[in-house]
């Protein structure tokens, strides 16, 4: 059977009316399954050897935030290598992506699955997947309609994503045809609130201003740091980090701006500092909020004058170093009580981008969840990792104190307990995997032995992450203040926190 030509006009159609619309490909996706009468189907760009959905019909939400590399998936695999359309046998072997991630079906054994590869000119840009639950129900469609469908949607495809690339104005930045995104982490989300702050990232990227980078603990302020930089023009100059938290006053200075040979004792050989290593590239100055008041007087004057002085050196050397700065605290505050200097704070904020927390971003906490659940799968080589209905609505419903890392966390600890519980490399997590405090492991009781057999490093691991989290929040959320509380040294603490997996 092919197509009319009254179906395929009207497709043809809809697709150039609708290409500056926002869902855009929703309605492709609608329009397709009306025409084709599948029960799932997908529209995937091609990036980077992965697959990005980006848009889904008949698939659970989650999958808007996996990220399918080719590697890992067979069938996508086949379809990226196949060059033409690629009619999966309905009893084919291969493991299905969407197996778990169709409502109402618990797995996909038998059916009817399609793909379509979508070109622009050679290049592959993107495919289409059709599935249906009749293992002969795209029998009756012609190779040659398929193709024709699948000529229509590419042509679309490569529109909108020229369209995008134009409305970042990078185009010119972009090599033609590079895998542009490999090595740079996306920024998963659709919430207005996110697709606001990803506006704002490429509008300040741009620029040359330094950014103050604001949100709750493990929102992603990192994340921003590094894509503002990484679409910036000063991408190609590296892009230095430095914790101002984990920074003992003692070698801060030489941190910073290095120091000559002779410069104090123990200065055995001259040291750059971060400024001159990120010269003509980007400082990343995290938990600025824990700068001493000392320090901060002389990051002023770097910023104002531009020239820095190496401990020991009385000559200044001049650097082209632009700033983005991030905390947790609220740096206004910090100013009242006299603990930031204003003039610095004005300088650091010319503008302020505020990371939301998780849960102000409705969806994209399953996005999200999909897309941790794609990466513990790729990484302990399992079949497939799916999110049971009872655990996407907990996971709505909570609150993420923790935010993005806390889900992050969540999601890999539910995977390996799941794992070791049924054993099967076909995981799929229930609400009995979760704890949603971010801290206890499930076998952990406070105040009483646990019962059987214990690891006691798993146990005592468990409870330091239980004590610091607990002092963490008692403190509002500054370190150098546990610090103090737990009796430690700072930076002690940072090291100890990122071996829990309480930092990154
Ligand atoms: N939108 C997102 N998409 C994908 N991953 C994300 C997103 N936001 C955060 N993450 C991941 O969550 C974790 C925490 O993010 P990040 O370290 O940037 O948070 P943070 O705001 O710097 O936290 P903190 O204030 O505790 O330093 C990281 O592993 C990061 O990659
Ligand atoms: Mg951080």
């Amino acid at each position: 059977m092919s197509f009319s030509t009254e179906a395929l006009a009207r497709i043809a159609i809809e697709l150039q009316s609708d290409i500056g619309h926002p869902d855009r490909f929703s309605r492709l996706i609608t329009t397709l399954r009306n025409l084709l009468g599948c029960d799932a189907s997908a529209l995937l760009r091609y990036e980077a050897h992965q697959f990005i959905p980006l848009a889904i019909d008949g698939l659970s939400q989650d999958v808007l935030g996996r990220r399918f590399a080719l590697q890992g998936h067979p069938r996508f695999e086949a379809i990226a290598r196949a060059g033409d359309i690629v009619r999966f046998p309905a009893d084919s072997v291969l493991p299905d992506p969407y197996d778990g991630l169709i409502p109402g079906q618990e797995s996909l054994k038998v059916h009817a699955c399609v793909g379509l590869p979508l070109f622009a000119g050679q290049t592959l840009i993107g495919a289409l997947t059709l599935d249906g639950m009749d293992a002969h129900q795209f029998d009756t469609y012609s190779d040659e309609a398929l193709r024709l469908i699948a000529a229509l949607v590419s042509g679309a495809l490569n529109n909108a994503l020229l369209i995008a690339r134009l409305e970042r104005q990078n185009v010119l930045l972009e090599e033609p045809g590079g895998d542009t995104t490999t090595g740079i982490q996306e920024i998963i989300g659709l919430s207005a609130s996110v697709m606001q702050l990803k506006k704002e990232i490429e509008i300040v990227a741009a620029s040359e201003l330094n950014v103050l980078i604001g949100g709750e603990t493990g929102t992603g302020k990192e994340l921003v740091a590094k894509a503002i930089h990484q679409q910036s023009p000063r991408a190609s100059h590296p892009l230095v980090y430095l914790n101002c938290a984990a920074l003992p006053e003692s070698v801060a200075e030489s941190e910073l701006f290095g120091h000559v040979k002779g410069a104090f004792t123990g200065a055995i050989s001259h040291r750059s500092g971060k400024f001159e290593i990120a010269d003509n590239g980007t400082l990343f100055l995290d938990e600025i909020g824990e700068l001493p008041l000392s320090l901060q007087a002389k990051l002023l004057r770097v910023l104002q004058y531009g020239d820095i002085q190496r401990v020991g050196d009385d000559r200044s050397l001049h650097v082209n170093v632009r700033i983005l700065a991030a905390t947790n605290r609220d740096l206004r505050e910090e100013v009242l009580a006299g603990r930031f200097r204003a003039d610095l704070f004005h300088r650091l904020s010319v503008f302020p981008l505020v990371v939301p927390p998780l849960r102000e971003r409705g969806d994209d906490v399953i996005l999200l969840a999909g897309y941790f659940c794609e990466q513990c799968r790729a990484r302990m080589g399992l079949g497939s990792v799916i999110l049971s209905a009872g655990v996407r609505s907990a996971l709505t419903a909570y609150g993420w104190p923790g935010n993005v890392r806390e889900l992050e966390h969540a999601i890999h600890r539910g995977v390996v307990l799941a794992r070791a519980a049924s054993g099967s490399d076909e995981v799929v997590l229930n609400p009995q995997h979760f704890t949603f405090d971010g801290v206890a492991t499930p076998s952990v009781q406070m105040n009483a032995p646990p019962a059987g057999r214990v690891n006691l490093r798993e146990e005592t691991d468990a409870f330091q992450r239980q004590v610091i989290h607990q002092t963490l929040e008692k403190q509002n959320n500054n370190w150098a203040a546990t610090a103090r509380a737990l009796s430690l040294d700072v930076a002690n603490l940072h090291r100890l926190a990122k071996r829990l997996g309480l930092k990154d």
